[in-house]
């Protein structure tokens, strides 16, 4: 979807008034790292900027999306690759039915998780390796990948003790989620134009600052 916007070098040429440019960004993390309080917070943030804002959360977000995500995080038991099957499902259909109209209509995209968490989880810490996970998702995505991805860099031992609801993935255990953790580090080493490391240690006003900064 990038390629449909104005280029950031327009920002250069006085003539041209771009405040913004790209409008999908994720939110990215361990369980329990808060993407969802921050989430919430950079929404209402761009709001007061005058921007019209949707936030989704993986998986999840359609009807489909959300049958699909009771299957993932409730089922006793489940095949790895089935799992990065329907991880990638109910993300296609995100896209389709509400990611790629919102960003049509001018409006920002702030997604609590996307196809970096199945790059994370499945691809790197079920070691069912990141360059497949990547190509499955990118090929359901067909373009409407997110613009930044900023990841929220939470010790597992803290984010496990705050979490709220454990579901089939979080019960894990801290093993799994410092694989997470690692894979997420390597991913923004790996792009760093696109994934961002915020420091758990930030505040959340703070984060909404750092994203506001580089996105503007
Ligand atoms: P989420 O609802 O974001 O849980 P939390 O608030 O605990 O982070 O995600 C549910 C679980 O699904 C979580 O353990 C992360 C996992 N997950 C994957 O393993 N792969 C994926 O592609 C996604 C989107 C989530």
């Amino acid at each position: 979807m990038s390629g449909a916007y104005v280029n950031l070098d327009d920002a250069s040429d006085p003539a041209v008034t771009v405040t913004f440019v790209n409008r999908y960004i994720a939110l990215e993390g361990g369980d329990g790292s808060g993407k969802s309080t921050v989430s919430h917070a950079l929404a209402e943030r761009l709001k007061t900027l005058g921007e019209e804002v949707v936030v989704v959360r993986e998986p999840g977000g359609t009807p489909v999306g959300e049958a699909i995500r009771e299957l993932l995080l409730d089922s006793d038991q489940l095949d790895d690759w089935a799992e990065v099957f329907l991880f990638a499902a109910q993300r296609a259909e995100l896209a389709r039915e509400v990611i790629e109209p919102a960003l049509a209509a001018g409006k920002w995209v702030i997604s609590d998780r996307t196809y970096y968490s199945s790059i994370a989880y499945q691809g790197r810490a079920r070691g069912l390796g990141e360059k497949e996970v990547r190509e499955i998702n990118e090929r359901g995505l067909a373009g409407a990948i997110p613009d930044w991805v900023f990841v929220l860099d939470v010790e597992p031992e803290d984010a496990l003790a705050r979490q709220h609801r454990e579901d089939r993935i979080g019960r894990e255990g801290i093993g799994f989620q410092e694989k997470v953790r690692q894979a997420y580090l390597d991913l923004a080493e790996g792009e760093p134009d696109r994934v961002i490391v915020l420091p758990g240690s930030m505040t959340v006003e703070g984060m909404v600052d750092r994203i506001v900064e580089v996105v503007r």
